[in-house]
C-alpha cells in the first residue's frame, strides 16, 4: 500500500497545528478580560465581594470594582469622586437622575467590561471604556426619562468651566432641555461620555449587550457578554477559515486509514 498520501498528510496536518499553536495571543486575549478592573481613578484592583454597596449599585455585591465607600459617594449630587454635578442647569429631576447613578454604578463596579477597556494618557486615570454595546432599551429609557431635564453640554468629558473647583457651564453655552443637545438616544448614550457607550441593536436579555440596569436574583447578565465578546476577540485572532479546514484534514486522514 501506498503510504505517501496519509503521510503528507499527516505532516500537514502536524504543521498547520503548530502554526495554529504559535499564533501570538493579542493582549489581553481571551481569559485577561474576563472578571478585570480598569485601571482608573477609584477602581480596586481586583474584583471581589463587597456586601455593603449602596443603594443602586448593590447589584454589583458578589462581584465588585467599587468599594462600598465610592458606591456611598456616587449617590451624592456633588460626589468628592469627581466634584461633578449632573445639576449644573438647576436640579436634575430624580427620574432622569437615577439613570446617571446607574451609569456611575456600571462605570465603578462592573468587573465586565474588560473585553472594552482601552489605554488612555489622561492624568487622571490610565484606561477607559469604549464602546461598551448598552442594551437598546437601557439607553433609550435613560434618553426618554432625560428628555426634559437640563444641561448647557452635549459632551461632558470636555470644556467645563472648573474655576470653582465644581464643573458650571462655560460661557457662551446655554441651558436647554436634554432634547436640543441629545436629539436621539444613541446621542446621549455615545455622545455623553466621548463613545465609552455605543447603543446596541440587541436588546435585554439577549447575552449580546450591557445592562445598566439588572435584577441581581437572576445573577449578573453581563458575565455572559463579556464571555461572549473575550471569546469572539480571541477568535478573531486566528486566521479564518482555519478550522474547518483542519476538522476536514483529519477527517481524511481517518477514511483514508479505514479504507
Ligand atoms: C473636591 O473638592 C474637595 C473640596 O473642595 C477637595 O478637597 C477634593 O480634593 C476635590 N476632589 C477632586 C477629585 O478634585
Ligand atoms: C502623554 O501626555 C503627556 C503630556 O500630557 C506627553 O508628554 C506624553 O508624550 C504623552 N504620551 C503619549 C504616549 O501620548
Ligand atoms: C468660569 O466661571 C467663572 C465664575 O465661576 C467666571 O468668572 C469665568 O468667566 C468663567 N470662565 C469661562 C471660560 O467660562
Amino acid at each position: 500500500m501506498d503510504m505517501a498520501w496519509p503521510m503528507t498528510q499527516l505532516l500537514l496536518l502536524a504543521l498547520v497545528a503548530a502554526a495554529w499553536g504559535a499564533q501570538p495571543r493579542t493582549p489581553g486575549a481571551g481569559m485577561d478580560l474576563l472578571n478585570v478592573c480598569m485601571d482608573a481613578k477609584h477602581h480596586k484592583t481586583k474584583p471581589g465581594p463587597e456586601d455593603k454597596l449602596h443603594g443602586q449599585c448593590t447589584p454589583w455585591k458578589d462581584k465588585a470594582c467599587c468599594s462600598a465607600s465610592t458606591s456611598q459617594e456616587l449617590h451624592k449630587d456633588i460626589s468628592l469622586l469627581y466634584n461633578f454635578t449632573v445639576d449644573h442647569c438647576g436640579k436634575m429631576e430624580p427620574t432622569c437622575k437615577r439613570h446617571f447613578i446607574q451609569d456611575n454604578c456600571l462605570y465603578e463596579c462592573s468587573p465586565n467590561l474588560g473585553p472594552w477597556i482601552q489605554e488612555v494618557n489622561q492624568s487622571w486615570r490610565k484606561e477607559r471604556f469604549l464602546h461598551v454595546p448598552l442594551c437598546k432599551e437601557d439607553c433609550q429609557q435613560w434618553w426618554q426619562d432625560c428628555r426634559t431635564s437640563y444641561t448647557c453640554k452635549s459632551n461632558w468629558h470636555r470644556g467645563w468651566n472648573w474655576t470653582s473647583g465644581i464643573n458650571q457651564c462655560p460661557t457662551g453655552t446655554t441651558c436647554r432641555t436634554f432634547e436640543t443637545y441629545f436629539p436621539t438616544p444613541a446621542a446621549l448614550c455615545e455622545g455623553l461620555w466621548s463613545h465609552s457607550y455605543k447603543l446596541s441593536n440587541y436588546r435585554r436579555g439577549s447575552g449580546r449587550c450591557i445592562q445598566m440596569w439588572f435584577d441581581p436574583a437572576q445573577g449578573n447578565p453581563n458575565e455572559e457578554v463579556a464571555r461572549f465578546y473575550a471569546q469572539a476577540r480571541s477568535a478573531g485572532a486566528l486566521p479564518r477559515g482555519l478550522e474547518p479546514l483542519l476538522l476536514s484534514l483529519a477527517l481524511m486522514q481517518q477514511l483514508w486509514l479505514l479504507g
